[in-house]
């Protein structure tokens, strides 16, 4: 519990009791819940598996995929078993203490339809499974008594296009406040002035005055700097009539740290309301010195530089954990993407988890926040469409409210390639949803992921946006800038290309739509679905156009469900669109990215060297790299240098591999007649310098476990975790390829395993579990620590005919 004194924060984690299924009197306190299973929140009642095709199994077609008949598809969301009802229930004493006190109990988030009751009654209710929501429980709860909190969900068939998740599986916490208060998400913080000597600093206070009778109040606003030292004070007044009122403070911060990528830095605004003399409230919120201005000549400018948005769209589910929220696992998907140039996220398609927008705010991350994936028109039978009328206003305003003080958001979007597109009403949504987001922040633009994109232009609702966001347009964005010459546009979502970490295939073709038997996709990154390309086309429109703002590429982590191009064939249950895999290995074009979108020195070798069989026959060998030329060498012997092209046209020291351009401008390639030994590929400056040097291997005999952690120490708070990345290598530590072993894991210590994936999207094996088979050489393992036990946590990993091997992390 955390305590101001003024306002207590009550985080509700243990000590629930969960039921997978209904029963009739479900919020009643004198059920006996005491066979219930015990779960933590944030959990995810679905990840468990089974994996199973008859979970999703979906007779549909999917229009939006160019689906021209009714199929039977598989794994659509996941193959997990997330659909049903639920139970959550949780018992707390009310102290004394609280006695005329106002409590809310919030939900980050709870998937799906849940109802709240309070000691057996009906509180209220939200459907959407993203939205963060809140009551205000204070007149249903029993002073010095215990209290029972009681939640049902119900999670109905097609209601998803991806892995949605079940359950509790964001934060709930209860707040514990003066009956004056500042009201939940009650602040809006922005800097409208920023110069290097001063930022103008406006606060708008919402308070909520529960006490009934008009109070004499003041506000007083210190804030602080990331190094805490209080760097402005704001006061003013207040005469508090009962119910929300609105207050507005303006001070200054005297040479204000500006927010940016490379530093980020965050400030922090302590609200005290002062209520008939006595401090009632103290409410902190973080916010940035930032600008963000958007042009069609300048494109976006972050505290007036320009930036490219070089960006990924991300599902919110976190792999092997499903969507159950773990900061430590979004933090680590965000070191990954930033180690290839990432410096923005699209939350497709819908309100993220608060801690997603916590770490972009520290870590420099631009974010557009995105609401809804349907509006009126459903693309999936019980999705959003649903409840649009109802509730999406309110659930817009909500996320706005609850976000917008986070210097990463950048645009709100207010939808994805929704179906209204094709209809004429659809602009009157579309001016709607804007001007809520305009009500609620003039300060930022309203964007729109579009794919119907004539029909969004006809029926206007490409224009009812402040930023225009094409899917999948990059053969037509020279039209679009053309025709559109006023128009401020992007890539809001990009390329599509889909593989599998570590399956080469041949013949290397730049193909769509391929379905290998495997059920895999190839790992030379050439393969996409119909309306996708593989990156280097994007890239290269990226390069041709200046005046577009970036790209969202799709996406940058696989996840669960939506497993196209195998959307018919089981088993498949994840997708193959990342450019990271699901366990968080970075796929080969992740260097590519990273050879565009960074300075740093990139130089990429694939596929393996381990074609046994293959003798003599041809293997393309490809390599991303920062340098503009390369040679090979194949056990000692030149193999030729390469040079990429500079335009189509380009042939002095090109090699197309068959691809031609764009590839031949990102990629350097050569066939390779095989024979093991040692590829090595080496990279020449501008001078014809040998610059950088790569090497791949034929590895020998798998021999080995190899064990490396992320972090060797994690906090003993029983969420914290250690990745574990589990090599299979020859004798000389070289990575196995091919290796597939079956391991298993033993942890001793005060820690477990949280999960284990080897990042195979065809993988049925469930995540929750003690062994599991290496993928292309790899697993992961990723410990927990347990709450409140420090001490070694160990971890083992044997397989048969392997060296076995032990690693530890220290849990402080
Ligand atoms: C887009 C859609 C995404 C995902 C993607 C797969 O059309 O917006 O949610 O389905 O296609 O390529």
């Amino acid at each position: 519990m955390s305590q101001s004194g003024l306002r207590q924060t009550v985080p509700l984690k243990t000590g629930w009791r969960f039921l997978r299924g209904d029963v009739a009197d479900g919020m009643a306190p004198s059920l006996d819940d005491s066979g219930w299973r015990e779960v933590r929140v944030p959990h995810d009642w679905a990840i468990e598996g089974p994996f199973d095709r008859a979970h999703d199994l979906q007779e549909t077609q999917i229009w939006a995929d160019g689906e021209t008949q009714v199929r039977e598809h598989t794994g659509r969301t996941g193959g997990l078993p997330h659909v049903g009802k639920a139970w959550y229930r949780r018992r707390f004493t009310v102290p004394e203490a609280w006695a005329g006190r106002r409590v809310y109990v919030m939900f980050d988030g709870a998937m799906s339809y849940s109802k709240v009751y309070v000691n057996g009654e009906y509180v209220g209710e939200r459907p959407y499974g993203y939205i963060s929501f809140y009551f205000d429980i204070t007149d249903y709860l029993r002073v010095g008594e215990e209290n029972l909190l009681a939640v049902s969900l119900d999670n109905p068939p097609y209601a998803s296009r991806w892995y949605p998740g079940a359950g509790l599986y964001r934060e709930v916490q209860l707040s514990v406040v003066h009956p004056v208060h500042v009201a939940p998400w009650g602040t809006y913080v922005t800097t409208p002035e920023i110069t290097d000597e001063r930022a103008k600093v406006s606060i708008r206070v919402e308070l909520e005055n529960a006490s009934g009778i008009e109070q004499d109040a003041e506000l007083r606003v210190r804030i602080v700097s990331q190094e805490g030292e209080a760097v402005a004070q704001l006061e003013t007044p207040a005469l508090v009539q009962p119910g929300l009122s609105t207050h507005r403070l303006e001070g200054e911060i005297a040479r204000p740290k500006l927010w940016s990528l490379d530093s980020p830095h965050l400030y922090t605004a302590e609200i005290e309301v002062v209520a008939a003399g006595q401090s009632a409230d103290l409410y902190t919120t973080r916010f940035g010195v930032r600008s963000i201005e958007f042009s069609r000549k300048d494109g976006f400018r972050l505290n007036g530089a320009r930036v490219e948005f070089k960006g990924v769209c991300m599902h919110h589910d976190l792999g092997a954990l499903g969507a159950a929220v773990n900061r430590r696992a979004i933090e680590r998907q965000l070191e990954i993407l930033r180690g290839m140039g990432c410096n923005a996220i699209r939350t497709s398609h819908n309100p993220p988890a608060k801690e997603l927008l916590e770490l972009c705010d520290e870590m420099g991350f631009l974010v557009i926040d995105e609401a809804f994936d349907e509006w009126r028109i459903g693309k999936v039978g019980n999705g959003y469409h649903k409840v649009f009328d109802e509730w999406a206003e309110r659930d817009l305003r909500d996320m706005i409210r609850r976000d917008r003080n986070h210097p990463c958001i950048v645009m709100w979007s207010i939808g994805n390639e929704i179906p209204d597109q094709g209809h004429p009403e659809g602009a009157e949504t579309a001016r709607f949803l804007t001007r809520i987001c305009h009500e609620e922040d003039p300060t930022r633009p309203v964007t729109a992921g579009f794919n119907q994109a004539d029909d969004a232009i006809k029926n206007g609702l490409a224009g009812a946006v402040d930023i225009v966001g094409w899917n999948y347009e990059h053969h037509r964005y020279e039209a679009r800038l053309n025709n559109h010459p006023d128009w401020i546009m992007y890539g809001s979502e990009t390329e599509s290309c889909v593989s599998s970490r570590g399956e080469y295939y041949l013949p290397v073709k730049d193909a769509r739509d391929v379905q290998w038997p495997s059920l895999h996709s190839s790992a030379y990154d050439v393969e996409a679905p119909p309306w996708g390309c593989p990156p280097e086309y994007e890239l290269l429109q990226q390069e041709l156009h200046p005046e577009l703002l970036g790209q969202f590429t799709w996406t940058g982590f696989d996840y669960l469900g939506e497993p196209t191009p195998h959307k018919f064939a089981w088993p498949s249950r994840s997708s193959y669109f990342g450019i990271v895999d699901l366990a968080g290995f970075p796929k080969d074009r992740y260097y590519l990215y990273k050879s565009v979108w960074t300075d740093e020195p990139v130089l990429h070798l694939f596929p393996h060297w381990n074609w046994e069989g293959y003798e003599g026959e041809l293997i393309p060998v490809h390599c991303f790299t920062s340098f503009d030329a390369a040679e090979l060498f194949l056990n000692g012997r030149s193999l030729g240098l390469r040079r990429k092209a500079k335009h189509p046209d380009d042939k002095d020291g090109v090699y197309d591999g068959g691809l031609g351009w764009p590839f031949t401008r990102y990629r350097l390639m050569w066939d390779v007649p095989y024979e093991p030994g040692t590829l090595e590929v080496v990279a020449y400056d501008n001078e014809g310098k040998a610059a950088m040097r790569k090497r791949v291997v034929t590895a020998g005999r798998p021999a080995k476990v190899e064990l490396v952690p992320d972090r060797v120490v994690i906090r003993a708070d029983g969420e914290d975790l250690s990745f574990v990345t589990v090599r299979i290598t020859d004798v000389e530590g070289n990575l196995c390829p091919k290796a597939e072993h079956r391991l298993s894991f033993q942890v001793k210590g005060p820690g477990e395993i949280a999960a284990l994936d080897n990042g195979d999207p065809t993988s049925l094996e469930p995540f929750q579990n003690t062994t599991r088979r290496a993928f292309n050489g790899l697993c992961l393992a990723i410990v927990r620590s347990q709450d409140g036990a420090t001490g070694a946590i160990e971890l083992t990993a044997r397989g048969v005919g392997l060296e076995t091997a032990t690693v530890t992390i220290r849990a402080e």
